[in-house]
C-alpha cells in the first residue's frame, strides 16, 4: 500500500496532470511506438491519430490519481477497460514498459517541475494502478479459457457467410476452424478481430458487437464500411466466405439485464448491431418482455438488418418497432417506410416509450448519444436505468 506522503503527493500533483494529462500522454505514446513499435500491432492507429486513446488514457490515469487511496471506488472502471484490454491480448509483461515510458513522459513534459520526489511517489503509484488491472486480467483471461466451448488469445474463425445487410454494412457469419464448441456470450458484447491485410505493416485490431443472440454453431458480426476505414474495407472488399479471421473470446460489459422490466432499444446507424442482439435472445429468452426498438438512419438504403427487425416484430407481439430516417428517400416516402422524419425528438420519445421506468439501452454515434442521454434526462428516466456502449474507447456524455 501507498504511505500518507505518497497519496498526499500523488493527489496534489492531480491539477497538474488535469492541465498536462493530454500532453504527456501524446508524448508518452510517441516515445512508446519509436521504443516499441511491436505494441503497433495492439493499438488501434486511427484512434491515435484522432487522439482519442491519448485523452482515454490521461482521463483513466488522472481517475485512477483523484482515487488513489481507495481504488476499489473504480473498480467498475477498471473492469471496463481490462475487458478491452484482455480481448486485445494485454500483458502483465507489458505494463512495465507502459509505466516507464509514462513516467520518463511525465519528466520531460513537466521538466524541472517534476521532482524526483514526484516521480517517485508517480512509479509506486503505477505500480498499485497496474497491479489492480494485471489480477482482475488474469482472471478475466482464466474465465475466457475455462468457459465451455472458450479459448485464450486469438483463435482462428471460418467465414462462412457473408451477406449485405444495406449499403454500407455487411455480416459476417463465423465458425471456428478447429470444428469444436464455442463459447457463449451476452447480449451487447463484442468479438475482437486481428487481421494482417497485404501491404500493411502492422496488425490491426478492432471489435465488433455481436449482432445476433448466442447459442447457435457460429458468431455474427455486422460491420459498417468506414470511408478511410483500414479494418472494416479489408473485411467489406478482400475477406469472402471460406476466409479465415483471427478472434478473441467474446468480452465487454454493456449486457441486457434479465429483469422483466419493460425495455427501450434504440440505436443510430450501425449502433443496431449490439439491440439486435439484445432482440434476438430476448425473443429466445423472455417471449413475454415488453421491448420498444427504436432505430434512427440516415434513410432505407443505409438501414442494416431492416428485414430482420421488421420480421421480428412482426411475429412477436411484445415488440413494437418505430424507425426515424432523417433524409427518407423517394421511395421511402412512397413506401411509408418510416414511423418519424428526422431526429429523435423529445415529444415523438415521449409519445412511443412505455414507462420512464422501463430500461433503455442506446449505442450510437457519440452526437445521437449525447442528444438520447439529454432527452432520457429530461423524461426524468432514473440515471440508474439508462446503459450505453460507445464505438471506439469510452468517453463521456456530458
Ligand atoms: C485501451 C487505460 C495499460 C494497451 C485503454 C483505455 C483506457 C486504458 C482508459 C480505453 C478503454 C476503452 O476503449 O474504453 C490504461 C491504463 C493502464 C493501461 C490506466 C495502466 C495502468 C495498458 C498496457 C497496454 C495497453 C500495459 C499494452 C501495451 C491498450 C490498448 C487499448 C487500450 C491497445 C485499446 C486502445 C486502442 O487501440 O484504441 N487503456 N491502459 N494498456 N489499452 Fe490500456
Amino acid at each position: 500500500m501507498l504511505n500518507e506522503k505518497t497519496i498526499e503527493i500523488i493527489k496534489s500533483t492531480v491539477p497538474v496532470l488535469e492541465v498536462h494529462g493530454t500532453a504527456i500522454t501524446t508524448h508518452f505514446y510517441k516515445t512508446l511506438f519509436t521504443n516499441h513499435p511491436e505494441l503497433l500491432n495492439i493499438f488501434n492507429h486511427a484512434n491515435q491519430r484522432e487522439g482519442k486513446q491519448q485523452t482515454a488514457l490521461a482521463n483513466a490515469v488522472y481517475a485512477a490519481a483523484l482515487h488513489i487511496d481507495k481504488l476499489g471506488a473504480i473498480i467498475p472502471v477498471v473492469k471496463q477497460i481490462a475487458q478491452k484490454h484482455r480481448a486485445l491480448g494485454v500483458l502483465p509483461e507489458h505494463y512495465p514498459i507502459v509505466g516507464e515510458t509514462l513516467l520518463k513522459s511525465i519528466k520531460e513534459v513537466l521538466g524541472d517541475a517534476a521532482t524526483d520526489e514526484i516521480i517517485g511517489a508517480w512509479g509506486e503509484a503505477y505500480g498499485v494502478i497496474a497491479d489492480a488491472f494485471i489480477g482482475i486480467e488474469k482472471d478475466m483471461y482464466q474465465e475466457a479459457k475455462e468457459q465451455a466451448g472458450g479459448w485464450e488469445g486469438f483463435r482462428n474463425f471460418v467465414v462462412t457467410k457473408k451477406v449485405a445487410e444495406s449499403d454500407c454494412i455487411t455480416s459476417f457469419y463465423l465458425e471456428p476452424e478447429d470444428g469444436k464448441a464455442i463459447a457463449s456470450f451476452l447480449p451487447g458484447q463484442y468479438l475482437t478481430v486481428r487481421v494482417h491485410p497485404e501491404g500493411e505493416e502492422y496488425s490491426h485490431i478492432r471489435h465488433y458487437s455481436l449482432s445476433d443472440a448466442a447459442g447457435k454453431s457460429y458468431y455474427r458480426i455486422s460491420v459498417k464500411r468506414e470511408d478511410h476505414g483500414v479494418v472494416s474495407n479489408y473485411l467489406h472488399k478482400d475477406v469472402q466466405t471460406g476466409s479465415i479471421l483471427e478472434i478473441s473470446a467474446p468480452a465487454g460489459d454493456f449486457v441486457l439485464d434479465k429483469n422483466e422490466t419493460p425495455v427501450v432499444l434504440i440505436s443510430g446507424g450501425v449502433g443496431i448491431t449490439p439491440m439486435i442482439s439484445m432482440l434476438n435472445t430476448i425473443v429466445k429468452e423472455q417471449p413475454q418482455r415488453e421491448v420498444v426498438f427504436i432505430h434512427g438512419a440516415l434513410n432505407s438504403s443505409v438501414h442494416g438488418l431492416k428485414g430482420e427487425l421488421q420480421d421480428l416484430a412482426e411475429k412477436h407481439a411484445n415488440i413494437r418497432s418505430y424507425v426515424a430516417y432523417s433524409e427518407p428517400t423517394q421511395q421511402d416516402l412512397e413506401d411509408k417506410a418510416y414511423d418519424k422524419e428526422g431526429f429523435m425528438d423529445l415529444e415523438w420519445l415521449q409519445s412511443i416509450i412505455p414507462s420512464k421506468d422501463a430500461d433503455f439501452y442506446f449505442c450510437g454515434p457519440t452526437a445521437f448519444m449525447k442528444m438520447l442521454n439529454s432527452h432520457l434526462k429530461e423524461l426524468e428516466v432514473p440515471a440508474e436505468n439508462i446503459h450505453f456502449e460507445f464505438f471506439g474507447p469510452a468517453s463521456s456524455l456530458e
